[in-house]
């Protein structure tokens, strides 16, 4: 094999310990797993690393609320991190945390070699400081001149900084990514890059702060932490042991093959990282693939918002094969798709349990009853074999040529054509009608015995196209063939050749491989979940942002994103006015509302009692979003949504600007 102790090295972002990570996280992670699999069945000698980037205010805020040291906080976070992926089967070959010993090391040895050269500069910081919160916040994160988190008077300040010097490197990194069309991926994004950021001009970059201290201590100036993404980018080569007494991992994976990441850190991915490691003086990675979002009730999936999916009920529940093949198959590598409780069902349902479960249950079930299980060496073939045949070696090429390319949900695509096929043509020759004349007729024993050798052969070949994806099935189903164990039949190459499932060898019933689901039953059930995980979030009142400092960019205006009108006039609204209003027990923060809609009245529940009484709330004209699913929130059903805009804590209600009856549509 040409890949035979050839290096790839794939990684996903360090996560920030944020409480329980949910199905968007396991997302690029599951996506960095399948690859790398598939890469050393391939033969390549892979270099997998994940971990958690544990540093920052955030983080040091949240561990004193709970009244632990920040280190005890995360400790207990990654913890529940590293368990998920294993849950997930997740082959990660390293862990990175960023209080590991020897990525401190590493970045303080980073950062002095950067100042030494003049790359890295002491100045000052100018912002807005919110003395109540010890906050800074940029200009554009004010919400009215005021602390977005408090609403409190913030104050004009200088801190002390070291500033990276990115605009340097600005033109160099503008000819790298012309000159390296693969560099950033998807190609929408590399244009994103150049256009929004580059061109119009880079500024140094703040690489330190003095107003917190959960960070890496800069080494020659002790008030200073090192910043946000000095620390968390050289994640990648410190976990490799650059700057450490062994770097024989680095010498050997560095360059990386590719960074998977989300498409709101690209930016930091391919600006600068790549301004860092030329600053190194180090290769770059051959390429940043910036995947999308995983949206939930109309948005990015949050904590904080409670509308997040957790992966270890959908495990528990329908086995992480499962999951991981949803995740990998539904929505286009690259763009953002919804996950939905109804596309997750149905998927399993048709895809494995109706298409594959059957096909291997039937297959093993006919070869019992025709055969005694055992495959007979008198066998003849027809035309549909050797199309099935030609069809299998072209997927088997197309499959390669998919990951490859980190097409996952084509790669998939492929394979389910031959899952098809062989459903197909177990109607097309109709065994059972081969069998009622096999006894009596050579032919046509012989014909049967051809039909049950392409059907396993073409399974066999399935089991390991799979593996990527669903690491528990391929043993499953080579069990019911008979050819667990058998390397020379189960080897990723194997799947190139034809014909080689042995003759006399005995399939065994095995269970379903994914039993169907009861799709309305559990579809309530997740519902139910779902509403409770969400009533749960609004009546905590979680913080609205993301540990880990505020350098993550507005995100979410990309192209995937945009709707078409028809998309737009699915959602009906109406003006409501509120005819009643009163808390809800046991909730500070919700209110249930008695709308007058025109025609008919309506029951909302709504999280604004913080800022609205219920006094003040009767006589209002409201929106209303008339055609939402109706909920239950806190046992209290909820039979559409009024609007309200938000930054912060700040929150009021949208309204109409003049006079207009109840009723009235919205358009
Ligand atoms: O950004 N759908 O960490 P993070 C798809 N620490 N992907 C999602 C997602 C969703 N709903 N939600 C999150 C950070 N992700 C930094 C990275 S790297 C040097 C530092 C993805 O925990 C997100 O896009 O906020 C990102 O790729 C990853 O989860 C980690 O996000
Ligand atoms: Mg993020």
């Amino acid at each position: 094999m040409a890949e035979k102790n050839k290096t790839y090295y794939i990684t996903t972002p360090i996560y920030y310990p944020s409480g329980n990570m949910h199905i968007g996280h396991s997302y690029t992670t599951v996506a960095a797993d399948a690859e790398a699999r598939y890469r050393r069945l391939k033969g390549y000698d892979v270099m997998f690393l994940t971990g958690t980037d544990e540093h920052g205010q955030k983080i040091q805020r949240k561990a004193a609320e709970k009244g632990v040291t920040p280190k005890e906080y995360v400790d207990e976070i990654v913890a529940n991190t590293k368990e998920l992926w294993k849950l997930m089967n997740v082959t990660n070959d390293r862990f990175i945390r960023t209080t590991d010993d020897f990525h401190v090391a590493a970045v303080q040895k980073i950062f002095k070699r950067l100042y030494d050269q003049g790359d890295i500069y002491k100045s000052e910081y100018e912002g807005w400081y919110c003395t109540p919160c010890e906050s800074f916040w940029t200009e554009t994160q004010l919400v009215d001149g005021k602390c977005p988190d408090c609403g409190r008077p913030v104050e004009r300040t200088r801190e002390e900084s070291y500033f990276f010097r990115l605009s340097k490197y600005q033109q160099r990194i503008i000819d790298y990514i012309e000159s390296h069309p693969d560099f950033i991926q998807p190609v929408s994004r590399k244009n994103e890059m150049l256009n929004n950021f580059l061109r119009p001009g880079l500024e140094d970059l703040c690489v330190s702060r003095t107003s917190f201290d959960w960070g890496i201590p800069v080494t020659f100036d002790q008030k200073h932490v090192v910043y946000v993404w000095v620390d968390a980018l050289s994640n990648y080569i410190t976990a490799l042991g650059y700057a450490s007494d062994d770097d024989s991992a680095f010498k050997k994976y560095w360059p990386a093959q590719v960074h998977l990441v989300g498409k709101e850190i690209v930016r930091f991915h391919t600006i600068i990282w790549p301004a860092l490691l030329m600053a190194l003086d180090l290769p770059l990675p051959e390429q940043v693939y910036g995947h999308g979002w995983l949206l939930i009730d109309g948005g990015k999936m949050s904590k904080s918002k409670g509308n997040v999916v957790d992966p270890r009920i959908l495990c528990a529940k329908y086995g992480c094969d499962a999951i991981r093949y949803f995740l990998l198959r539904e929505v286009p590598f690259g763009a953002d798709g919804v996950f939905t409780n109804e596309a997750l069902i149905g998927r399993i349902n048709a895809d494995l349990a109706n298409d594959l479960g059957n096909l291997v249950s039937r297959s093993v079930s006919m070869q019992l009853k025709y055969f005694g299980g055992v495959q007979p060496a008198d066998k003849t073939f027809a035309a549909p074999d050797e199309e099935i045949r030609g069809l299998f070696a072209e997927i088997y090429a197309n499959v390669q040529t998919q990951m490859d390319a980190l097409q996952f949900p084509s790669a998939l695509t492929e394979i389910w054509r031959g899952v098809s096929r062989l459903n197909k043509f177990i109607d097309e020759t109709a065994p059972w009608v081969l069998a009622k004349t096999a006894d009596t007729s050579d032919a046509d024993r012989a014909r049967l015995a051809g039909v049950m050798y392409t059907l396993l052969e073409g399974i066999r070949i399935i089991s390991i196209l799979i593996e990527p994806f669903m690491p528990e099935t391929p043993a499953k189903i080579r069990a019911q063939l008979g050819i667990a164990g058998r390397h020379e039949l189960t080897a990723w190459e194997s799947a190139a050749q034809w014909g080689v499932y042995p003759d006399g060898t005995a399939v065994q019933k095995g269970e379903a491989l994914f039993p169907r689901i009861d799709a309305k039953k559990e579809l309530e059930e997740l519902e139910r979940i779902h509403q409770e995980a969400k009533a749960a979030a609004t009546q905590t009142g979680a913080p609205a942002k993301e540990a880990g400092g505020s350098a993550a960019p507005a995100a979410g205006e990309d192209n995937a994103n945009l709707i078409t009108i028809d998309d737009f006039a699915k959602v009906q609204m109406k003006v409501a006015e509120v005819i009643a209003a009163e808390k809800v027990p046991d909730s500070d923060k919700l209110l249930k509302l008695r709308l007058n809609v025109g025609a008919e009245t309506r029951q909302v529940v709504s999280g604004i009692a913080k800022q609205y009484s219920p006094e003040e709330m009767v006589g209002k004209k409201v929106i209303l979003i008339t055609n939402l699913q109706p909920a239950v929130l806190r046992g209290v059903e909820s039979q559409g949504m009024i609007l309200a805009a938000t930054k912060g804590k700040k929150l009021v209600l949208v309204t109409v600007d003049g006079d207009i009856p109840a009723g009235a549509a919205i358009s």
